[in-house]
């Protein structure tokens, strides 16, 4: 049972190859990681996949529907939700507004919106900061409603750009949990994350781009011992000592 495919997806801006000829896989109820240096393409294919810009080559398939050059907002309304790397909320409202503004993808009734906003808030245990502005949240949370947002419409499939970034250790682990716990629920995820730790424990598979290609596949273990992926991060010299 296949959540996501891309087939062959290729992506240029101009003349730069940002995603070259890549090929993924997602199975539903499981959690992939993206992984690669920075401006490897990571964004560039959520982009793609979730509708901001339509490949310059390429297929995804997504839950058996071919969705390529489909617009966000229909996608939204088929399942497929995304989190930005930059997080943009309404800052002046509060939080629980955000995430009800969220909610009208899968009602139109306010009533119901809000009582959604408020379950998948307290989903995340973060029902007690419903009526604090946006504006006024740290990182942390900010990430978590990012993802709050995101959960409200309802998603099969959710995708996580850098969600940990800028977050301490222990919220950092406190996310792996809540996103297990996501997965547990029946929610398949596609996650970006140039923290080790985190991916490490969070992804049944990871695949690794570099240049837009993917240079590696395979389970955590498998990842964090391949001599092309230590390279991609940490420099030639890194193996040879
Ligand atoms: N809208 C755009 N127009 C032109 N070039 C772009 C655009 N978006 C991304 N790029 C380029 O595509 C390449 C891949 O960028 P992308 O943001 O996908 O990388 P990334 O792997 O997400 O990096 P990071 O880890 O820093 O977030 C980069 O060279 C980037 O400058
Ligand atoms: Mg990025």
């Amino acid at each position: 049972m296949t959540m996501l495919q891309v087939d062959n997806m290729t992506k240029e801006f101009g003349g730069l190859r940002a995603i070259d000829s890549l090929d993924l896989t997602i199975k539903k109820g499981m959690i992939l990681g993206l992984i690669g240096p920075n401006g490897a393409g990571k964004s560039t294919a959520f982009n793609c996949i979730a509708g901001s810009f339509a490949p310059t080559r390429g297929e995804i398939t997504f839950d058996g529907t071919r969705i390529t050059g489909e617009k966000p907002w229909n996608l939204c309304k088929m399942g497929l939700a995304r989190t930005f790397q930059i997080v943009k909320p309404f800052a002046s409202k509060s939080v629980l507004y955000n995430v009800t503004v969220a909610s009208f993808a899968t009602t139109g009734s306010r009533k119901i919106a809000e009582e959604k906003a408020v379950a998948v808030l307290e989903s995340l245990n973060f029902g007690d900061k419903k009526d604090i502005l946006s504006g006024n949240l740290t990182i942390a949370d900010r990430k978590r409603l990012e993802i709050a947002k995101a959960l409200a419409t309802e998603p099969k499939l959710l995708l996580l750009d850098e969600v940990m970034a800028g977050l301490r250790p222990n919220e950092v682990d406190e996310m792996v949990d809540i996103l297990k716990a996501l997965r547990d629920r029946g929610i398949t995820i596609f996650v970006i994350e140039h923290i080790m730790r985190a991916i490490m424990a969070l992804s049944d598979r990871i695949v690794v781009i570099q240049f837009g290609k993917k240079i590696a596949e395979g389970l955590p273990s498998e990842i964090a011992n391949n001599e092309k992926v230590i390279k991609a991060y940490l420099g030639e010299d890194y193996v040879v000592a």
